[in-house]
Order: structure tokens, then sequence, then C-alpha cells
């Protein structure tokens, strides 16, 4: 793996590797680009195999997270942090060492909650940094982000519809949700009060039984809710699920969920397009949870951050515009869009 190599092609501005031998702590904290503001981006507690694994994960993280801030308007860059240890050697002492190793970035870098992480968890590097972002409510911080990331994704749903149907109502219309995790919980109880027709499936029955038990849906098999006939196939659990094989399946017109990278490959988007199936590019519409985490950094408001989150069906119809425009796939719009804030940013820094 030449990182060199890596971090030139794509940008990168910073890769810092940190250990603490007292506390085992061995963590990644890549810093994509801070053009646009801090590089914002939470930590992932992981036990990797190799650090070329943990690496190239922070590595690819971080880009994404320059997108999503750059795409959804914010003032902030792009970052990710990796913690490489098995879940049993999570201690209060390993923390506060990553802690050490944001705080010693003096604000180039924000932490905040990833897979692994807990709040507490968060709470406990803030108690070493004040570079750590997405604190409790109870604290002042604005807590969560999953609620915040599900009300997104239903602003950029309407988007959707009134793209595809010429209306943004979600009566009659049918929504797919795969996974009842976090985001898919509250998207289905804000989905339903929208009037939202709702078809759900998740590998955990128990979240089937309590999503069915808070809101009227049917279900599917977990392995066949792709498949289901709807108006819209929300991807809500884990990322690669559109491919050629599943693709070939999709009996919707829009995909748009949180799902973090749910095509297998960038391809993939025009797949979607030739099935003319209108595709809700990940980094723009999950980008809610972020947004609130961006309040904070600025004194949280909630009403702020709702409206704030209300401004992705603005974002994405951005997005479709420039792809209609271009003849190209709303994927490569979105990239395009971003590219562009981030060239005229570097120009006006040089005064070119
Ligand atoms: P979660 O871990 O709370 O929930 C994921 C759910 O998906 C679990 O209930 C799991 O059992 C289910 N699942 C996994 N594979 C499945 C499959 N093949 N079929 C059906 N169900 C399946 O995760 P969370 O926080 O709800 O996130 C969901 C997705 O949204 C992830 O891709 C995440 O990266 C992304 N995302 C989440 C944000 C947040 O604010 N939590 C922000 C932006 C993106």
């Amino acid at each position: 793996m030449d990182l060199f190599k890596i971090m030139a092609k794509e940008g990168h501005e910073q890769l810092i590797v940190s250990t603490d031998p007292e506390t085992g702590l061995n963590a990644i904290i890549s810093i994509h680009s801070t053009l646009l503001g801090p590089a914002l981006g939470g930590c992932r507690f992981w036990s990797y195999k190799t650090f070329e694994a943990a690496a190239a994960d922070a590595l690819q993280l971080s880009k994404a997270m320059t997108y999503k801030a750059a795409i959804g308007g914010l003032n902030l860059g792009g970052g990710k942090a990796v913690i490489c240890a098995r879940p049993t050697e999570k201690t209060p002492a390993l923390l506060r060492a990553f802690g050490r190793a944001v705080d010693a970035l003096a604000g180039l870098y924000v932490t905040a909650q990833d897979v692994g992480m807990s709040l507490s968890d968060l709470e406990t590097v803030r108690e070493v940094t004040r570079y750590a972002a997405g604190m409790p409510e109870e604290k002042g911080g604005s807590g969560d982000p999953s609620s915040m990331t599900a009300l997104g994704v239903v602003h950029g749903m309407r988007c959707c519809l009134k793209e595809v149907f010429g209306s943004d109502s979600f009566r009659n219309r049918t929504v797919a949700v795969q996974g009842l995790g976090k985001v898919g919980r509250h998207l289905v109880g804000l989905l339903y009060r929208e009037g939202a027709r709702l078809i759900v499936a998740d590998l955990d029955a128990s979240r089937v039984t309590a999503a069915v038990a808070e809101v009227k849906a049917e279900t599917a098999p977990p392995g066949r809710i792709h498949t289901a006939a709807c108006d819209i196939f929300a991807p809500c659990a884990m990322g690669g699920v559109l491919h050629s094989a599943t693709i070939s399946k999709l009996r919707c017109r829009i995909v748009a969920g949180a799902a973090n990278n749910p095509l297998a490959g960038w391809a993939d988007a025009n797949l979607l397009q030739r099935r003319r199936i209108l595709y809700a590019p990940d980094y723009v519409i999950n980008a809610g949870g972020l947004m609130n985490i961006a309040c904070e950094m600025e004194g949280y408001q909630k009403e702020k951050a709702e409206e704030r989150v209300a401004g992705i069906a603005e974002n994405l119809s951005r997005v479709f515009a420039r792809a209609k425009e271009e003849k190209i796939s709303p994927l490569e719009a979105a990239n395009h869009l971003v590219e562009e804030r981030l060239a005229k940013t570097r120009a006006s820094r040089s005064g070119g």
C-alpha cells in the first residue's frame, strides 16, 4: 500500500498515527481536507486485522466526510479516526489517550461518535479535549444524530417524489425500509405520520416486532426487501447492498435511504440510471446527523438544526438539476458540485 500515492491521488492532507504503549492505544487520524473548516468526523473503534486495513478505512471515510460537509453547505472539512482494538480492550485510559492525540491537533480535527463508540465513550474523550462533538443533550450537546439523519432522509425523499411523480406527498406512496436500527426506526415513524404505506425488514426479528407494534407496516424477509413492489426503496442498513444482481430485482422508482455507500461500486449508479430509477446520493441525503453536530459547534438550537436539515431537499434538487443538465447520474453530479466548491475555495485562498 503506497500511502503517499493514495493520499496524493485522493487529495488527503494528513494521516496521523498515534500510539500509547501504556494504555495500548493504536489509532489513526485521517484528515482529508480542512479547506472549508475543521475536519469533523467520527471515531470508529474496530479490531482491524492489519494497519493497512485500518488506514484504508480512515482514508476513505475521511474523504466521504469532506464531500458530505461540502454538499451540505457546511463550513467543515472531512476527517475520521480509527482506534484499532478489540471491544474488551476499551478502557477510559485508552479513550483519554486518544483524546490527547486529538487535542494535540489543536482543532484541525474534531472527533465524534461512530461504529463501536458510545456517547459515554465520547464523554470520556471530551474530558481531555474540547475537540469532540455530538455530546449528550443533557450536557448541552446535540445528542444522538440518528433522528436528524432520519428527518433529513424524509426531506430528501420528498424532493425525489416531486422529481418523479410531480408531487411530494407521501399519501398512497409505498416505502420499503431495509434496516430498523437507530435511523430506520425513526424513519418509519416519520413516514407513517406522513401517510406513507410501509414495508419493513431487519435481520433482527425483535426490531421488526417493535416497529410493527408502533406503526402499521407490512413485513418482508430481509433477503427480499429490495424486491418489494414500492415507490421508494430505502436502504438503512449496511453498505454495498446495491449491485448488478440486486439492482436488476428492484421494483421501485426511487432509491433514497440513510445507508452509507449502499452502492457496491460507483458504476452501479449508472445501472440504476439505465433502469430509470432515481438515486439520491447517500452523502447528500444522509447528511442530517452531520448538520446537527455542526449546529452544536455553533451553540446548539434544535429549531436551527431542523431548519438546516430541511435544506437537504434543496441540496438534492440542485443535484438532480445538474444531472439532467449534463446527462450524468445524480452521484456524478453531486461529486461535480462538491469538487467545484472545493476548487473555488482553493482558488480564492491562493488569490487566483
Ligand atoms: P444501526 O446499526 O443502528 O442499524 C442497522 C440495522 O440494520 C440493524 O437493526 C441491523 O440488524 C439491520 N440490518 C443489517 N443488515 C441488514 C439486512 N441485510 N437486511 C435488513 N436489515 C439489516 O445503524 P444506524 O445508525 O441506523 O445506521 C444505518 C445506516 O445509516 C448505516 O449505513 C450508517 O452508516 C448510515 N448512517 C447513519 C447515521 C446516523 O445518524 N446513525 C448518519 C449517516 C449515515
